[in-house]
């Protein structure tokens, strides 16, 4: 790893630097599912996100790090740390548009806050990402090199990007060959601890772009028999989002009345983050109806595509809500959302932190009452 040398502030000794022991690379690569949530213990949750801020800000106003995206660098999942009284440690990605880079940050705690003391940062997969960390002797009083332009190093070829999303699972498989027990007890908590979330924090973090996407990426990567790929994504922005509450408000006021629907409107208008999935209609002219027939299929592989798409966000730290509705299914929705007129809705998206998680729903049928052994 390139050191970085962001040079501390403070006037204090620096503390005795935490033992971090990440995971092997292919395993983190495969955590870019399943890995992220549950790296960081429940008491040091706010100090690390304060510590991936830190080091974000640290590598976004760097000029010797550069990546596709330039300043928009965002502080991904932690794969591992480490925590002393005194210090803290964070091993975790950095993302640059569909560029992957692993960043260690060491921190003094002070008080209720936190010093940055060093970053170091590299490549996680060769091949479609470059990273410009020439290193910089400050101590020496060398000049620093002239810096690169935000774009210049990152070169990174169409073709390398739609390597990239195939690269990453390669590398996920073979982690799951080479280690299957560790990944998998993280994909398990992950799949157990996802909730439908009903109250969401009112502002999205920052970083959720980021995390959208890596969301959707892993949404196409759900299974769909003879490779239809039928799923799209409409991501709402304000007006798009307010016309569709605007839209259920109506409908909602026609069959509950006017205060219902102000209600209804002001709890909409509340929702963070907006998704529309659909899927591309047609399914070769086969009705819904039809068990075997391409329709039925399609929209069971769009059902898969959102869970991967839910399960993604949550790794992520992101809360979900899948909803359907009549406003859903109302001709206006369309127009109000703004789809193109050959695809179908297969849910509305709420996405956000979640303010509350709620438990796992009572009503639960246990594993012996759903799985029946036939000899
Ligand atoms: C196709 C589909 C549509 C759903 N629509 C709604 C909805 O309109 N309103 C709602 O509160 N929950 C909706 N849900 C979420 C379920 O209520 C939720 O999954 C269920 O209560 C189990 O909770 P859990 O997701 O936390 O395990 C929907 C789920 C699916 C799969």
């Amino acid at each position: 790893m390139h050191a970085l040398a962001v040079t501390p502030l403070f006037a204090l000794a620096v503390p005795s630097r935490p033992v971090l022991k990440p995971p092997p690379l292919p395993v983190k690569l495969a955590g870019g599912l399943f890995l992220f949530a549950t790296s960081v213990p429940a008491a040091e949750k706010q100090r690390s996100a304060d510590l991936q801020r830190l080091a974000q800000s640290a590598l976004r106003n760097d000029p010797r790090v550069t990546m596709e995206l330039g300043p928009g660098i965002e502080a991904g999942g932690v794969f591992a740390s480490a925590a002393t009284p005194d210090a803290l440690c964070l091993n975790f990605q950095v993302q640059g548009g569909n560029a992957w880079a692993e960043c260690n940050a060491f921190a003094a705690k002070t008080g209720d806050g936190l010093e940055l003391v060093d970053l170091e940062i590299r490549m996680m997969d060769g091949a479609s990402l470059s990273v410009d960390l020439r290193p910089r002797d400050a101590a020496a009083g060398a000049p620093p090199p002239p810096p690169p332009s935000r774009t210049s190093g990152a070169s990174m070829s169409a073709a390398a990007r739609s390597r990239a999303p195939r690269m990453a699972a390669a590398a996920a498989a073979d982690a799951r060959r080479s280690s299957p027990g560790a990944s998998g007890a993280a994909a398990r908590e992950l799949l157990l601890s996802r909730r439908t979330i009903n109250d969401f924090e009112p502002e999205l973090p920052a970083d959720w772009e980021a995390a959208l996407v890596r969301a959707v990426e892993a949404a196409t990567f759900a299974p769909n028999h003879k490779r239809t790929e039928p799923w799209r994504f409409h991501l709402l922005g304000p007006a798009a989002a307010r016309r569709v509450c605007e839209l259920n408000a109506e409908l909602v006021a026609a069959s509950k009345g006017e205060a219902a629907g102000a209600k209804k409107l002001e709890r909409w208008l509340r929702m963070p983050g907006w998704l529309v999935v659909t899927c591309v209609g047609g399914g070769g002219g086969a009705s819904l109806d039809d068990p075997a027939g391409a329709a039925r299929e399609d929209y069971a592989a769009c059902c898969c595509a959102v869970q991967n798409l839910c399960l993604s966000l949550h790794a992520d730290g992101l809360g979900t809500k899948w909803t359907t509705g009549a406003v859903n299914f109302d001709a206006r929705f369309g127009a109000a959302a703004g789809l193109p007129d050959d695809e179908y809705v297969v849910g509305t998206l709420w996405f956000g932190r979640a303010a509350t998680t709620p438990p796992p729903p009572a009503k639960r049928l246990g594993v012996e009452e759903v799985l029946r052994r036939h000899a």
